[in-house]
Order: structure tokens, then sequence, then C-alpha cells
């Protein structure tokens, strides 16, 4: 499959997602049972993840949107722009981020600490992907779908210049350097 530029093959099936949103939510479901947690995706890529996740949630929680963008291409900038803030108190409240995928962990950190300052009462992450940089730096995820080596992805909620958004399947660039 090309977009743009690159080449992309079929990675990660829509079935293995599902499984692993199912088991994620189930976990969570365990973990805060005796909780309201408010679930706080990032936007845009984690749309489709947390749309499906928040689906599977059997106990009571809330759902509140941040966006910001770091990416353009298939680089992060280093640089964070937010788009849209924390809006409602989150004071005393136990956030769950809600992240596509996890690369330098800038995003997240970002996100974390200013949750903090806000006074939430607890704050972790799910996310679906994890990519080898997020590992190396030990970034704090509670929990994690799959993990990555260093590929570019795309599908599911994942773009590449804004493309690509729509697939239920998770493709993956192919390394130019390989056949085909
Ligand atoms: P981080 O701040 O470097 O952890 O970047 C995380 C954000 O970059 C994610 O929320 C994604 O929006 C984007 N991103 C990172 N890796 C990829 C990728 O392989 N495909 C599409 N977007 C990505
Ligand atoms: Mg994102």
């Amino acid at each position: 499959m090309k977009i743009k530029d690159l080449e992309f093959k079929k990675f990660i099936s829509a079935e293995k997602i599902d499984a692993k949103v199912k088991g994620l939510a189930a976990q969570i479901n365990q973990d805060y049972h005796d909780r309201t947690p408010t679930f706080l995706p990032i936007l845009n890529g984690s749309f489709i993840f947390a749309s499906d996740l928040i689906k599977e949630i059997t106990i009571p929680c809330r759902v509140s949107f941040v966006k910001i963008s770091s990416y353009q291409g298939t680089q992060s900038t280093g640089q964070l722009k937010t788009i849209l803030g924390i809006e409602e108190s989150q004071f005393g409240q136990d956030i769950i981020i809600v992240e596509d995928i996890i690369d330098s962990g800038l995003t997240i950190q970002k996100i974390m600490e200013e949750l903090k300052g806000l006074g939430a009462k607890s704050v972790e992450t799910v996310t679906l992907l994890r990519k080898k940089t997020a590992r190396q730096k030990n970034v704090e995820v509670k929990y994690i779908g799959f993990d990555l080596e260093e590929e570019f992805v795309l599908g599911y909620g994942l773009d590449y210049d804004g493309l690509g958004r729509n697939y239920k399947d998770i493709y993956k660039q192919l390394d130019p350097a390989l056949p085909k």
C-alpha cells in the first residue's frame, strides 16, 4: 500500500487489535473496580483506540480530551504544541491517559506533569503501542498493548501526514532498503 511517498504493509490485524483492546479493558475494569476514573484520550491519534477501549469499560467512568501535536511526517519534532488543553477540573480525579503510541515519551511526560500540577489524585497511562525508545527511557506506562521496535506505523487512528487514520488494521512502513 502506498501513502504519499511511502510504502506500507499490513502489520497488526484488526482481529489482533480487538483481542488486545478487550484484554486491556478487562485489566482496567478490574484495577479500577472501586473508583470512577476519567479517561483522557490524546487527540488526534488515539480517537479510534479510545473509542473501542471505552466501549469495553463496565465500571462508571468519565471521558475528557486533550489535543497535542509533536509529529511532522514520520519524525517527532521534539516541540509540543497544545491545541486543546485540559478543560475540566481534574482535581482529585483518577486519570487514565489514553495514547495510541508512545515513542520519545515527551507527550506523555508533559501531560502527566500537568495533571499532577492540577491536583489529580492518580495518573496512569494506557497505550496501544510502545516503541523501543520509550522502553529504553523507561517512560512510565501502566497498560501496554503491543511493543514495537522503531518502525513507523499507521492505521487504526495513526497517521502519516494526516493520512491513513481510517484503516482497521495497523500497517508499518517498508524499510526502503529491503526487497518488498
Ligand atoms: P512521543 O511524544 O515521541 O512519545 O510521540 C507520541 C506521538 O507521536 C503519538 O501520540 C503519535 O501521535 C505520534 N507518533 C509516534 N510514532 C508514530 C508512528 O509510528 N506513526 C504515527 N504517529 C506516531
Ligand atoms: Mg498522538
